[in-house]
């Protein structure tokens, strides 16, 4: 279960690092170090040196931007890899969305979950739309299509899932509704990197698909996204969006934005992808022996992860029950006492944000799942250079963690 090895100089000097910490290393004794710090993630790097031949590359050819060769060659590797017809690359996934929703000229009201990262919402505010919080489900967190209609208003113009965690939204509910009501659907997919059902790529759903390649990301390009259109027309009106809306030289056909992706950040997909599949392998042992670890434990549930096919474990979230006999927040505070750093994912609510919090949808009685969730979940620490010791020592961590403060 723990075989894999990560042959990167990142993870060498990770295990290096890592080893000195290790408790049987130091064998505890008078003046051992401390067990190090661990973060919820931490950003996968590859070799520093297999990076280098694309600087000298973009050194010699002096493009920069705009489209330059990695641009272009990570557009198409990524169509390869996600196995998508039409890729956009952005700076990052919130210009992204805010591109999406442009593109596709959204007006009025959006039903959208405010259980996600506030960019989600915020998006829409740069539009001037406004957001309709619905509820989410509670086996997945993401939008609860059974809760959709009721929020419908002759104002409504479209829907904004979040594939929370990198677990599918309930697609074909959606789609259901969004024809019924001749809504357009745009997918906040930051999470969703590489998930498929079982028809193929998650990203194939709704009128487009937004994706994140922020540093934190399963994929990263220290910062970057993209928008996945269904059609060559579509690809084509983001592409003059993500440029000022310029179209050629001298014409401008909209108030665009520059959301360009440089060529550096797109070097660096490009050599992220050749690594991708090891990380993802990694992530996934870390993923079970969590589960194995806490089965059991009296009060947390580990959200299941529920694409029907490649799944990217991009985050481990578990609920703290009212039967752990702490509070999600002591247990938050506990483990970081002891120097490992989980982050409650999605907490405060986005509808508890001063901008939002005036909606009459944002009220809690109206958002009772996603509420709870945001009180009691925990994302622990997942990345791929986290250890096997390290993994335990989350585990023990949580199991005593009622035991001493
Ligand atoms: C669900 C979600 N939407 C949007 C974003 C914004 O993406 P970015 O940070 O690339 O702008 C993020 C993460 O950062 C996210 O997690």
């Amino acid at each position: 279960m723990w075989g894999l090895e990560l042959e990167s100089h990142q993870d060498r000097q990770g295990r290096k690092q890592a080893r000195l910490h290790h408790p049987d290393a130091s064998a505890a004794g008078p003046g051992a170090p401390a067990p190090g710090k661990i973060h919820v993630t931490q950003p996968y790097l590859p070799p520093l040196e297999e990076f280098t031949p694309y600087l000298e590359e973009i050194w010699r050819n002096k493009t920069l931007t705009n489209g330059g060769p990695f641009h272009q060659m990570l557009e198409a590797a990524l169509r390869e890899h996600l196995g998508v017809e039409h890729v956009s690359l952005f700076s990052n996934g919130t210009l992204g969305l805010i591109t999406a929703l442009q593109s596709l000229r959204i007006t009025g009201e959006v039903i959208t979950t405010p259980y996600s990262f506030v960019a989600t919402a915020h998006s829409l505010l740069w539009h001037g739309n406004k957001p309709v919080f619905v509820d989410v489900e509670p086996e997945t967190l993401n939008l609860d299509p059974a809760k959709i209609e009721a929020a419908i208003t002759p104002q409504t113009t479209a829907i904004l899932p979040v594939h929370c965690y990198g677990n599918p939204c309930d697609v074909a509910a959606i789609q259901a509704i969004a024809d019924n009501y001749n809504l357009r659907v745009i997918y906040d997919a930051c999470h969703a990197f590489g998930v498929e059902d079982d028809g193929g790529s998650l990203l194939r759903h709704g009128d487009l698909a937004v994706l994140s390649f922020h540093a934190t990301k399963v994929f990263n390009t220290f910062e970057g996204g993209a928008i996945i259109s269904p059609d060559a027309k579509s690809k084509q009106r983001i592409d003059h969006l993500k440029n000022f809306g310029f179209v050629d030289e001298v014409t401008v056909v909209a108030p665009g934005i520059n959301g360009k992706m440089g060529e550096v950040n797109a070097a660096f997909g490009l050599l992220q992808l050749k690594h991708i599949e090891q990380a993802l392998q990694r992530r996934a042992e870390i993923d079970e022996a969590y589960r194995a670890g806490l089965t059991g434990v009296k009060g947390i549930r580990c959200l299941p992860q529920t694409a029907r096919g490649a799944r990217n474990h991009a985050y481990f979230p578990i609920l703290v029950g009212p039967d752990f006999p702490i509070s999600r927040d002591t247990l938050y505070e506990r483990l970081k006492s002891r120097g490992i750093h989980g982050r409650r994912y999605f907490y405060p609510l986005i509808s508890d944000f001063p901008m939002y919090r005036g909606l009459p949808s944002a009220q809690r009685s109206n958002l009772p799942v996603a509420a709870e969730a945001s009180s009691q979940v925990l994302c622990l620490p997942i990345y791929p250079a986290l250890e096997n010791f390290d993994v335990q020592r989350v585990i023990d961590a949580v199991c005593t963690a009622c035991a001493r403060p």
